[in-house]
């Protein structure tokens, strides 16, 4: 049976515990965490060995980062990667109870957890998390290091752009596309193709801005050449 390191000990790396306790697909060797509070304790019954920097004293284990956050994600790679510690050692995640079909792909190093549908032909890359009863559904593509809380629902043929955050319970109308590093917040449902690097939320979707609306002795942030009026 493989032995697998999992990085960070916070919510989502002891949801992933959880879940492959159920199953016999790897040893769990224990945790590597940055927060040195942690080093040398317990965590769910599982030991903290260390910093992710100290990863390449374990050449047998295979890795899984298991932050909430795609940002938090790709620097665990990074720090490992610095450690000489390669892509390839990465392993993938697919708890009991995900249904997906042979159409489906999913990257190295990604997590999908119990209740989540893949349908047809959906391709998810490396470093997702995809939290519990997600939908994606045909021709969706999700890609590296996007996160997908739980509840998130994607209808045919959306894109989902790398390191993207949506919150949990978001619904995603058909043919749609969010851009890279944007968060969507949760419950909303969003119709319209999303720019990177913003925040939006509501039912419909709308950009969350720091000035939303005119307030006694201000103008809204549009007319001002992006200037804070306050
Ligand atoms: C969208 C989000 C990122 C905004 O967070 P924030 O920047 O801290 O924003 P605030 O809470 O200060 O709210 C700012 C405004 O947006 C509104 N807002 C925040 N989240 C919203 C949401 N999901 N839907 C609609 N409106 C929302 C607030 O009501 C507030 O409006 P106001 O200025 O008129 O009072 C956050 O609310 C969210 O939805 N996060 C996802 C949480 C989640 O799914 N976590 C999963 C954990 S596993």
């Amino acid at each position: 049976m493989p032995t697998l390191l999992l990085l960070g000990a916070g919510g989502l790396a002891r949801e992933v515990l959880a879940s492959l306790r159920q199953t016999q697909e790897y040893r769990i060797y224990g945790f590597l965490d940055d927060d040195r509070g942690l080093h040398g304790t317990m965590v769910d019954g599982v030991p903290v060995l260390g910093g992710l920097g100290g990863a390449a004293k374990y050449p047998r284990c295979s890795f899984l980062a298991c932050a909430g956050s795609g940002t938090v994600r790709a620097g665990m790679v990074q720090i490992l990667a610095r450690a000489g510690v390669g892509e390839e050692r990465f392993a993938t995640f697919i708890a009991p109870g995900v249904s997906l079909t042979g159409s489906c792909t999913v990257g190295a190093g990604s997590i999908l957890l119990a209740g989540t549908v893949l349908t047809a032909a959906v391709t998810v890359g490396r470093h997702v998390a995809v939290m519990p009863n997600c939908t994606l559904t045909h021709d969706d593509v999700v890609e590296d290091y996007a996160t997908l809380t739980a509840g998130v629902c994607l209808g045919g043929g959306v894109r989902v752009g790398a390191g993207a955050y949506l919150g949990m319970a978001a619904t995603v109308r058909q043919g749609v596309r969010i851009g890279a590093g944007t968060v969507v917040g949760m419950g909303s449902a969003v119709l319209r193709d999303l720019p990177g690097g913003q925040t939006w939320a509501g039912v419909p979707a709308r950009e969350l801005k720091r000035l939303q609306t005119t307030l006694p002795g201000t103008v809204p942030a549009a007319a001002t050449d992006g200037k804070d009026p306050r």
